[in-house]
């Protein structure tokens, strides 16, 4: 069984059915076009994520939220000031704040500003990405990692992916990958460090597979996650965009920055790669001014990005710890959140978890179950120790 037939399984179940939806129900996102038979679904994520969505908003009461690994200090104080600061000026279109944050990011990464193309958080970049890709030939991920979903037509159809298991040791397999590139590969789609893992790749192994492998294909690393890495700035691909390669880079400010529903992404590639991307996307115009205006302020607040990575390893230390004491292995994570194998269903544990009021994800991948718990707060580790405890027992 996938990783996405579980979940959704999962949100087909009662608790789907308690928040009056399902799936594929129609909504106004979904009036985009469906693509014909033979492409992957690059919907299917969004379908998932708006249920999840909805499940919680119909959740009765939520002690912690820890499945949509967002970051519960954020936003900053800074970033807050800067939205009520331009709020007023809302009535106009954002143009000169976004290019400004443009500059700033073209700055912080050492690329020009046509290097850079703005979306109302990463998703939309991502989905732009794959649509792209997906006109042109196979899009090449790995069997486990943050879309590796998207194929789930109900419909049977057969998709242009290609997709590799990941190795032993849950990292993606870049020699299984370069032996299986072929010409009809488009895009090669590396999220570092993983999602649903929390695993990295050694930086130097990935920045030869980008070296090989992007003469023959774009090969997209989603760094939504590189600011938990120990070293985001040389465990950052971004070094290839600045050489030329056709390699095309995307952060999210929705983790570190604690965006997630101001929605500010970014991608770094090379103009021309952009300015094919952007015949996919908004090109940037989702952006508002209070989010544009956040963004800038978020950058500077290296106090705050400092004290968000403090409290997540403190968390995650306890989460550790937790899991240890009551018998349970875990994959030591370099992101804000931990997946660790489980001994029961996915399913009946996210179940059982809700109805403790926390919410986690599951997923089956190498024969069994397993769990992610996002990071949060200190209480909510503590909430999520207590339902767990609970639901297993
Ligand atoms: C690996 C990865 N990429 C991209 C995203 C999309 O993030 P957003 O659209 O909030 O920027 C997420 C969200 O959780 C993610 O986990």
């Amino acid at each position: 069984m996938s990783s996405n037939l579980n979940r959704r399984d999962w949100l087909k179940s009662g608790l789907l059915a308690s928040a009056g939806l399902t799936i594929g129900q129609t909504n106004p996102v979904n009036a985009a076009p469906a693509l014909t038979q033979g492409s992957f679904d690059v919907y299917a994520e969004r379908e998932l994520e708006l249920a999840h969505e909805a499940m919680l908003a119909a959740a009765p009461q939520i002690k912690a939220r820890l499945s949509s690994n967002e970051n519960p200090w954020g936003p900053s104080t800074a970033a807050i000031k800067a939205i009520s600061d331009t709020a007023p000026k809302s009535f106009l279109y954002a143009g000169p704040v976004t290019m400004e944050l443009r500059k700033a990011i073209a700055e912080m990464n050492g690329v020009s500003p046509d290097q850079v193309l703005l979306g109302a958080g990463s998703s939309e970049l991502l989905m732009a990405s794959l649509l792209m890709a997906g006109a042109k030939g196979k899009v090449m991920m790995a069997e486990t990692c943050y879309i590796s979903g998207r194929d789930a037509r109900e419909d049977g159809a057969t998709m242009p992916t290609i997709k590799v298991p990941l190795t032993k040791d849950y990292q993606y397999d870049l020699d299984a990958m370069a032996t299986r590139l072929s010409a009809d590969t488009s895009l090669i789609y590396i999220c570092n460090p993983n999602n649903p893992t929390g695993v990295m790749l050694p930086s130097a192994k990935l920045s030869s597979f980008c070296d090989a492998a992007s003469p023959k294909s774009t090969v997209l690393v989603d760094e939504a996650y590189i600011d938990y890495a120990p070293t985001p700035a040389t465990d950052s691909m971004v070094e290839h965009v600045r050489k030329g390669q056709n390699v095309l880079i995307l952060r999210t400010l929705s983790k570190l920055h604690g965006f997630a529903g101001l929605r500010i992404g970014y991608a770094l590639g090379q103009p021309s790669t952009l300015k094919e991307l952007r015949k996919y996307c908004s090109g940037g115009f989702t952006v508002s001014t209070t989010s544009a205006a956040a963004a800038i302020a978020s950058f500077k607040d290296k106090a705050f990005q400092e004290m968000v990575l403090k409290n997540t390893a403190e968390s995650k230390k306890f989460l550790y710890d937790t899991l240890k004491s009551m018998d349970y292995t875990y994959l030591p994570s370099s992101a804000n959140f931990v997946l660790f194998p489980i001994k029961v269903k996915g399913q009946v544990l996210l179940q059982k978890m809700m109805a403790e009021g926390v919410s986690v994800r599951s997923w089956f991948f190498d024969q069994q179950d397993w769990c992610r718990v996002s990071i949060g707060t200190m209480d909510e580790m503590k909430a999520f120790k207590e339902a767990f405890a609970k639901s297993v027992s």
